[in-house]
Parts: structure tokens; sequence; C-alpha cells
């Protein structure tokens, strides 16, 4: 399931007044559509888009997710197709920026995911069972498939993705 029909299941509120963080945003697919819905949209990716939001009502910020600093705790954070290109640290640092997060990781097996930031299935099942006091999971998905690379050559795909809601 993508983001935002996860969004539009699971999260509680309408759009109104609630923030959302788009982390490695890119151009903005995802962000655009959700400050057309109403949202309070900040995107940010460590490459300049800011061409992308000019007329939208979406704040776009140029900085690596490492390096920003909230000013705010987000009831919306989506990182999609990012975290797997940073160390696994910063898994960490996304629970703690929101409430309702969605993102996914890379299993092992992925060639653009044979660093050290890709899981394998015991290591989701651990940090499926850490997040458990803290998180609703709402929705996870362990997906396997296969595609081409831009050379043609097949490859194969694992990716885990989660919605999950933080429990107060
Ligand atoms: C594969 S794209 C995904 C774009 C979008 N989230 C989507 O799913 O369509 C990865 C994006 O993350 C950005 N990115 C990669 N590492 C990042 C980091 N450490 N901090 C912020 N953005 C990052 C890249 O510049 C790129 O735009």
């Amino acid at each position: 399931m993508q983001p935002i029909q996860l969004i539009k299941k699971y999260f509680s509120k309408n759009s109104a007044n609630v923030t959302v963080l788009d982390i490695g945003a890119r151009d903005g697919e995802i962000a655009k559509k959700l400050a057309e819905f109403g949202y309070e949209v900040t995107a940010i990716d460590k490459d300049d888009f800011s061409k992308d939001f000019k007329n939208t009502q979406v704040t776009f910020l140029q900085t690596s997710f490492e390096e920003y600093e909230p000013s705010q705790n987000f009831d919306i954070v989506i990182a999609k197709n990012v975290l797997p290109f940073m160390q696994k640290e910063m898994l960490d640092k996304v629970l703690t920026t929101g409430n309702f997060i969605i993102f996914n990781l890379w299993g092992k097996g992925h060639e653009w995911a044979n660093f050290n930031n890709s899981f394998d299935q015991s290591e989701i099942t651990q940090f499926k069972d850490s997040i458990s006091k803290t998180f609703k999971i709402h929705y996870f998905a362990d997906e396997k498939f296969a595609t081409k690379s831009y050379k043609n050559e097949p490859v194969f795909w694992h990716q885990y993705t989660f919605c999950i809601e933080k429990v107060l």
C-alpha cells in the first residue's frame, strides 16, 4: 500500500492543522498531493528540488535527514524508499520525529541494498518486538518481487513496509 492510501485508511483525523514531514521527498509527488488535501507539509531532501515546490503550499528544505533538526514533532512522517540510503541509526530518529509513521526498509539480497542498511527477517522481528509497546502497527507488508535493473538484468527486490502509530 502507498503512503496516501495508508493515511486514508489508518489516520483517524481529517487534514486540518495536521503536520506532515516527507523525508527524501524528491520532486514532491506525495508531498504535493497531501498539501492539496489540506495537510501542512514540510518536505526535505538532500538534493535541491526547490523548483518543484514553487507555487505549492509545501515547505521544502534542502537538507540531509542526518543534519535536519526538526523544530516540532510532526503528526505524520513519511520516509518512503529513503531509509535504505542511510545508516540504520536513522530509523530511531524517524521514530522520534512523529506520531503516525510510514516507512519502508529493504531486505537483504537487493543489489542496491547490499550495504549494512538492509535488514534480514530476524532483525525485522526484533525491531517489531522492540517497538511493540510504544507503537501500534497498523500495517506491515513483507514483499518480494522481481523487476529489471537499468541494465535490463533481473533484480530481486525485497521490502518491508510499515505504517505505525505512537501509543499515547
Ligand atoms: C528513491 S528516492 C525516493 C523518493 C520518494 N520518497 C519516493 O518514494 O518517490 C530517494 C530520495 O531520497 C533522497 N535522499 C537520500 N538520502 C537522503 C538523506 N540522507 N537525507 C535526505 N534525503 C535523502 C534522495 O535525494 C532521493 O530524492
